[in-house]
């Protein structure tokens, strides 16, 4: 498993770059600039900031940051369900609005699958993020592999108002 020290100044151990854009793991640092990201791109639930320093740092095998020139652009929360251990969920997909369609969402997630031994992709998706339905729907037709949706939280299970239902979408990725 990859690993991620606690020391910000250490190179990541893993990254895929290309002239002007970098995809690597994350680090503690990464956490207020994803936040901000979510934040800003004015669809995802926007969690505590906490939340995404707390998976910068101890997900960071399964997270990944975009960077165009030094700058966060793009990040993946994910981790791997432990009662699906052959999955990678992912939460959380952003990419800054003057960053959208450069495939920078696809190649993270593709960056993910290529540094894990997974079985299976799987997110939710609203049935109204169309972007979101094309880029899950991008990653399994370049594989040739069929995706499938099953219920997984209901719009009622919700607390609060106003929530859609966030059906399971799975892309068996297996090598
Ligand atoms: C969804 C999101 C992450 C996509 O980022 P992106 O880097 O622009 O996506 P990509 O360029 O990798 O595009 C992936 C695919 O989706 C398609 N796509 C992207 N935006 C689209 C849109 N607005 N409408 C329709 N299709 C779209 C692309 O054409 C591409 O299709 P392909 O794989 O067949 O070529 C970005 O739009 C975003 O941050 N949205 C707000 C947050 C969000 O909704 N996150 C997802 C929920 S977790």
């Amino acid at each position: 498993m990859p690993m991620t020290t606690q020391d910000d100044t250490d190179d990541p151990p893993h990254a895929a770059t290309t002239p002007d854009l970098t995809i690597r793991p994350t680090t503690r640092a990464d956490g207020a600039a994803m936040w901000r990201l979510a934040r800003d791109g004015g669809v995802l639930d926007l969690n505590s900031s906490y939340a995404y320093l707390l998976y910068a740092q101890d997900f960071a095998d399964t997270c990944r940051v975009a960077t165009l020139d030094g700058s966060v652009v793009g990040f993946v929360l994910a981790h791997r369900p432990p009662a699906r251990p052959g999955s990678l969920f992912v939460w959380q997909v952003g990419v800054s609005p003057e960053a959208r369609g450069r495939r920078i969402a696809a190649r993270m997630i593709e960056d993910l699958l290529d540094s894990l031994d997974v079985e299976t992709l799987e997110a939710t998706v609203t049935e109204s993020n169309t972007a979101s339905r094309a880029l899950f729907s991008g990653i399994a037709a370049r594989r040739g592999a069929e995706l499938t949706w099953r219920e997984f939280v209901r719009g009622g299970d919700f607390p609060d108002e106003g929530h859609e239902a966030e059906p399971l979408l799975q892309i068996p990725v297996g090598h």
